[in-house]
């Protein structure tokens, strides 16, 4: 796991994007894993500027988004899939065709999670995955306590996590969705690059036990310790609870150009 800590989400917008165009160069097919939430905003930006300035292209691409709350009505503003088309795909030259999320109005839920784990192996699996990391540690919405094992499911979304995204529903807990259809943790372990990023104090101990605390169901982010290629790219203030933030700039600082994240 490599930790860089950068000025300020616009750096760290970029240097992710870096990530995506990179790749989409090496291989224009390339399958990429979404979040959605407010920590990538960014990088999302910085690709449709590069995308409108034929800097790249999505053209041939495909793409997983990560989860979707259950039960929000297909044209609401905060269901994800509408999320991910406003904030990426639908400002770049990917077809929406090419672009696929959990079903969360799904009337059989294990066959719907079961229908998407098939379409992301029948796909190749993901080669990069942009991910945020909620104030209590989740990945995709794997809350504290999901198995290190699992796969797409039904996941009941923490009151915390209720809270943290109120916002995005006027401050209205009570119309934040209950429940979601996530990707596992093994599901997201899967991926061949995990590109992970997080601004805020309010980030600093869920990136502190991401990166350095046990690996623990308590804290589902810190399953990423046993994936051979992630990287977390922070602000100052989600670095902060950082034991080892002096090793990480170092490290970064004497990086060989050649070598990438
Ligand atoms: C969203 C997702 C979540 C968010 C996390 C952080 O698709 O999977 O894990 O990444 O809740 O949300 P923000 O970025 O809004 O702080």
């Amino acid at each position: 796991m490599e930790i860089v800590i950068l000025d300020d989400a616009e750096a760290i917008g970029k240097l992710a994007a870096d990530q995506v165009c990179g790749l989409l160069a090496r291989k224009p097919d390339a399958v990429l894993g979404l979040a959605t939430g407010s920590s990538p905003l960014a990088t999302y930006d910085e690709l449709a500027r590069r995308c409108a300035a034929g800097e790249v292209s999505f053209g041939r691409a495909r793409a997983f988004t990560l989860d979707e709350y259950v039960g929000l009505p297909e044209d609401h503003p905060e269901r994800y899939r509408n999320v991910i088309d406003r904030e990426l795909t639908g400002r770049v030259d990917l077809d929406p065709s090419r672009v696929a999320g959990p079903d969360g109005l799904a009337e059989d839920v294990p066959a719907a999670c079961a229908a998407y784990e098939r379409a992301i192996a029948d796909a190749g699996g993901v080669d990069l995955q942009i991910l945020g990391i909620g104030t209590d540690g989740h990945i995709g919405f794997n809350e504290p306590g999901s198995s290190l094992a699992s796969r797409t499911r039904i996941q009941t979304l923490t009151r915390q996590t209720r809270l943290d995204n109120a916002r995005f529903f006027d401050g209205d807990l009570d119309a934040v969705p209950t429940h979601c259809l996530t990707q596992g943790l093994a599901t997201i372990m899967a991926a061949r690059h995990v590109v992970l990023v997080a601004t805020g104090s309010g980030k600093a101990q869920a990136v502190h036990q991401l990166a350095e605390g046990p690996v623990s169901a308590m804290w589902p982010a810190s399953v990423l310790q046993h994936h051979p290629h992630v990287s977390v790219l922070v602000d100052e203030a989600a670095a902060g609870r950082l034991q080892l933030a002096g090793y990480y700039r170092e490290t970064y600082l004497a990086k060989p150009a050649w070598q990438g994240l």
